[in-house]
């Protein structure tokens, strides 16, 4: 019996005589079987609840506690109910005995004088038997996994889908109202309320967009389309056009950029990434400043999105890159979780990387390096 890694598969052996085990052990051993002997019941069960086993092989003809008897205990237990059996016994003698309340296990004979081929070929069947059972076992538990983040989602959607529904639902109706009444809104509150909606619709756009990101990820659908730009151009029409979201709440966004910067890459995509790093700042950093800064150097673009919020726990700081992660702190902040998911996707397929320097409090900078065109890979 040698210590062995936990995927190897257990056999038990319980017979009184020592010379028995020994050669029952030389028949089956190979490599991927631990084989554990035990001299009596009592050894039997209580090695059995210990580990599992794939098979137990009982002597019938044992002193204080017989094979049949100890069968009939194991049969009582949960931990052993279902642990496959085969009994040795000599050809001839105790058939008889009326073996009963075994239903639920394997059971299964061996004579003695021991046949080397039948007792090899017995074991490896229950012994593929309880590995095949072990993968089922792990599919089912990846299933069930899947199935309940499957419901987590779709709540999450619903949940953030609702409410811009609902408020333009509601500012709707409001303008019917308004409309019939005797005195119609004027042009100005007219264009007021309608700004709003496409600011509700928009973020509902970007989350459905974000979805359907994931699935083409999922299913490597998410093509990238390289042609040559420039990332300081690009740098601020993002800034500009984020500037109109922040201007109103107070927050000032800076820039700073080279006049030129040419890379190769699908622009679109880059955009949204960068965008995404942006409104994550508006958004988590708590009202403050914050400072975009494109540059390059070594052989690679460098867009850096620094903000004064919340920050991040190192503990976080790969996490939020996965699927459906966020940080504690942010709970308050409606999201789904997928940006940086979907973000550092999008840079690996451009040979680029994209971090993360921050600490909880001392707000966050994300760093996204793009390959200059004619450098090496990252
Ligand atoms: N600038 C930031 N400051 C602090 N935390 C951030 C910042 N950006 C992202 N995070 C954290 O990372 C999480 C994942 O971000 P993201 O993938 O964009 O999804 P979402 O914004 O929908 O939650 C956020 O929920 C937040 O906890
Ligand atoms: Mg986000």
């Amino acid at each position: 019996m040698s210590p062995a890694p936990s995927s190897d598969v257990n056999v038990l052996l319980v017979d009184d005589l020592q010379e028995n085990l020994v050669a029952l052990e030389a028949l089956i051993r190979q490599p991927g079987r631990r084989i554990f002997q035990a001299r009596s019941g009592d050894e039997a069960l209580s090695l059995m609840l210990e580990h599992p086993f794939a098979l137990a092989i009982l002597d019938v003809q044992m002193p204080a506690m017989n094979g049949f008897e100890l069968a009939e205990l194991m049969r009582g237990t949960e931990r052993t109910r279902n642990i496959p059996i085969v009994f040795v016994s000599a050809a001839g003698r105790e058939l008889n005995y009326a073996f009963r309340g075994y239903e639920t296990g394997a059971v299964d004979f061996l004579y003695k004088p021991l046949d080397p081929m039948a007792v090899r070929s017995k074991v490896n069947v229950f012994v593929d038997l309880f590995r095949q059972r072990l993968e089922l076992q792990t599919i089912q538990a990846q299933l069930e996994r899947a199935v309940t983040m499957r419901d987590d989602f779709m709540s999450m959607v619903s949940h953030e889908l609702r409410n811009p529904l609902n408020s333009v639902y509601l500012q709707a109706q409001l303008r019917r109202k308004m409309m019939s009444g005797p005195t119609p809104p004027d042009r100005a509150t007219m264009l007021r309320m309608v700004e709003r909606d496409e600011r509700q619709i928009r973020s509902m756009i970007r989350l459905l967009d974000d979805m359907l990101d994931v699935s083409r990820l999922r299913t490597g659908r998410l093509a990238m389309d390289p042609k040559p730009f420039d990332l300081a151009e690009l740098g601020r029409r993002v800034v500009e056009a984020i500037s109109e979201q922040a201007a109103p709440a107070g927050i000032a966004v800076t820039l700073e950029a080279p006049a030129e910067l040419l890379l190769e890459g699908d622009e679109f995509r880059i955009e949204q990434v960068i965008t995404n790093l942006l409104t994550n700042a508006l958004r988590y950093g708590d009202g403050k400043p914050v400072a975009v800064t494109v540059s390059a150097g070594e052989g690679r673009a460098l867009v850096s999105v620094k903000d004064q919020g919340m920050g991040i726990a190192p503990a976080d700081q790969e996490r939020i890159f996965r699927q459906f992660e966020r940080t504690e702190g942010s709970a308050a902040v409606p999201g789904l979780g997928l940006g940086l998911y979907i973000a550092r996707q999008i840079v690996e397929a451009h040979r680029g990387r994209l971090e993360v320097v921050s600490e909880l409090g001392q707000g966050s900078e994300f760093i996204l390096y793009l390959p200059l065109p004619g450098a090496a890979a990252a």
